[in-house]
């Protein structure tokens, strides 16, 4: 009869962590590990509108805001977050109301397979939140780092400044 196998066995951490997503809490396996958020978004919570792209910081497909900041979901831990508040696409709209960033690249067509599309619309949202009146070339500079393989550049930079105007006119 074999020996019993005597080597050590970490035990696996069970204590739920929280995350804050869009308003609400969704509690977690605290597993003691670094998970990429994207991974818990995605296969955890099924919040499968954040995408990911290189996995590297590259693309910007994964972005999701963190305390209204625009963040890449690849390269943040997700015991990074806890106490933080995160917004994913799916959090974007109020009820039925949509976004103006999301309502502006709805009129200007912009998606074509859409994969870029919820990091490039987190991403001007946290832009125009600090830069409500932006001026072309500041939009260039705001959405130069994500990405977009189908190429829809300048439709996305006529939608963040569209997304602007509607923004102000939200406001008046
Ligand atoms: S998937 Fe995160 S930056 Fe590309
Ligand atoms: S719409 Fe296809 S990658 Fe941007």
């Amino acid at each position: 009869m074999p020996d019993a196998d005597t080597r050590a066995v970490t035990p696996r951490k069970t204590h739920p962590m929280e995350l804050l997503i869009n308003g609400q809490t969704y509690p977690i396996a605290d597993n003691g590990d670094t998970r990429p958020l994207v991974l818990v978004l995605r296969d955890e919570l099924a919040f499968t509108g954040t995408k990911f792209g290189c996995g590297a910081g590259i693309c910007g497909a994964c972005t999701v805001l963190v305390d209204g900041v625009a963040t890449r979901s690849c390269q943040t831990p997700v015991n990074s977050v806890v106490g933080k508040n995160i917004r994913t696409i799916e959090g974007l709209a109020d009820g039925d109301t949509l976004h103006p960033v999301q309502q502006a690249f709805l009129e200007l067509q912009v998606p074509q397979c859409g994969w870029c599309m919820s990091g490039q619309m987190l991403t001007a949202t946290a832009f125009l939140q600090n830069n409500p009146t932006p001026s072309a070339a500041d939009i260039v500079a705001a959405m130069d780092q994500n990405y977009c393989r189908c190429g829809t550049y300048h439709r996305i930079r006529q939608a963040v400044a569209r997304a602007a105007e509607l923004q102000k006119e939200n406001q008046a």
